[in-house]
């Protein structure tokens, strides 16, 4: 029989990369939470039509990407692509909006996209995002997008660029995209195949194409950041004053248009400057003023970000601030079977002072017992034989230095707390 193995596109996350993840999102959720943002946890997967309603019809990730399913009830179901769309909806089918505003939740889920699996892309994958909604304020996006960045130094993913722009807002967007698309249509022919689709179905998303040829004909075309009326432009110009103000550094991108078409106003991403273009975008993520109102509920104007956890990862390895920490401090090593129940109350005493500890409970020779603490990569190993017992001692070897002490079990806890063989 052949090895199962996961879906094409899937991974099982291991450790130790595995316990960095959730290093990661408890970190983000904890910075996240300082702003002020609460909990939501909304279904894997929603109805079919609010991912149409809300992302767009003519996206990419609507049209190509989506695991839909008909449910054993005939219901039309999708298995969510991104997190922004089913928060809005939650926050209509609550009414979150009588608790005043703006409502402000975060979200650790998993998303599911159908693409072509590469390095750093895959077909379900993990996002931390937080979305700020019900406030209009410039001062509101420059918040969230400083909160995306310090979620992201605290990551240690070494070199972030900070990309912005604006997408402007219904009424200078449509007007612009006329411009854009009659700009490019004299050279129509000249784009690729992907870019000539696009010209009819999303323009806009001609700026995301990498081929040389579109690109060099995107360098004669009107951007949009030149076409923004006065209230969206002065809009980004009062984000990018606090920006500037924080000291975040930014990257005007007029060329950064983002996979959904319910962003307005301002957009960004956070690129790692250590990977690859196809899987730098860390994360990204904008104002989207109309979604709510798409979806059913009321005009409630919003503005939020996703980080992907599987970028994060590969960042923080090519960044090499991944240490190689070990998942225990201490392991108990009963010698006799007498000495078990000792060495388990001594390893519950020390997992409660927040020592992580965990016993040997198979009773074997001493040299096999210290090459497993040797694989372990435990900084300390606590001894307890017939002596041991007998005096509620433990004798503890620090495994660097091999020096060997006989302590009572509460100053070998104080020792591994406080002492060279703590981390
Ligand atoms: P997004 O840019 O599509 O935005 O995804 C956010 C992040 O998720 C990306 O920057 C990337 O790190 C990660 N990501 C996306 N697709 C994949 C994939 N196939 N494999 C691995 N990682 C991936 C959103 O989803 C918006 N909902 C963000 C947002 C929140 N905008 C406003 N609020």
């Amino acid at each position: 029989m052949t090895t199962l193995q996961p879906p094409r596109g899937t991974h099982d996350l291991l450790y130790p990369a595995s316990d960095r993840a959730a290093k990661f999102e408890a970190e983000a959720a904890r910075l996240a939470e300082l702003s002020g943002f609460r909990r939501i946890v909304t279904p894997m997967f929603e109805d079919t039509a609010l991912f149409h309603r809300g992302i767009g019809e003519g996206n990419d990730v609507v049209a190509k990407e989506t695991y839909d399913f008909l449910d054993r009830g005939g219901n039309r179901l999708t298995l969510r692509p991104e997190g922004t769309a089913p928060v809005m909806r939650a926050i209509v089918s609550n009414k979150l909006w009588d608790d005043g505003l703006p409502i402000k939740v975060q979200y650790t889920a998993a998303m599911f996209r159908y693409e072509r699996p590469q390095k750093g892309r895959v077909r379900q994958h993990h996002q931390v995002g937080v979305e700020a909604v019900g406030g209009e304020e410039a001062s509101l996006d420059a918040d969230v997008i400083a909160l995306g960045w310090d979620i992201l130094a605290a990551a240690g993913v070494g070199s972030v660029l900070l990309r912005l722009n604006s997408m402007g807002d219904r009424e200078c967007r449509a007007a612009y995209i006329e411009t854009f698309v009659s700009a490019l249509r004299p050279r129509a022919a000249e784009l690729s195949e992907d870019s000539q689709r696009r010209l009819e179905v999303n323009p806009l998303r001609i700026w995301d194409s990498k081929i040389p040829g579109d690109q060099e004909i995107l360098a004669d075309a009107p951007t949009l950041a030149d076409a923004l009326c006065d209230d969206c432009a002065t809009h980004l110009h009062a984000v990018r004053a606090y920006l500037d103000e924080w000291g975040i550094p930014y990257a005007m991108t007029p060329g950064l248009v983002r996979g959904f078409d319910y962003y307005t106003r301002t957009t960004f991403e956070f690129q790692s400057q250590a990977l690859d273009a196809a899987q730098n975008a860390l994360g990204g993520g904008g104002r989207y003023d109309g979604l709510v109102e798409a979806i059913g509920g009321p005009s409630l104007p919003g503005v939020g970000f996703g980080i992907g956890v599987e970028r994060v990862l590969l960042a923080q390895e090519a960044a090499g601030t991944v240490a190689d920490v070990s998942a225990l401090d201490c392991y108990v090593i009963p010698l006799r079977e007498e000495d078990v129940s000792h060495a388990l109350s001594f390893t519950r005493a020390a997992r409660a002072a927040g020592i992580r500890t965990d016993l040997a409970h198979r009773v074997r020779g001493l040299k096999a017992q210290m090459k497993q603490a040797n694989k372990l990569s435990v900084r300390a190993v606590a001894l307890i034989g017939e002596q041991e017992a007998a005096a509620g001692a433990v004798t503890l070897r620090d495994m660097t230095s091999g020096e060997q002490q006989t302590l009572s079990a509460p100053a070998a806890i104080e020792q591994l707390t406080s002492g060279g063989t703590h981390r």
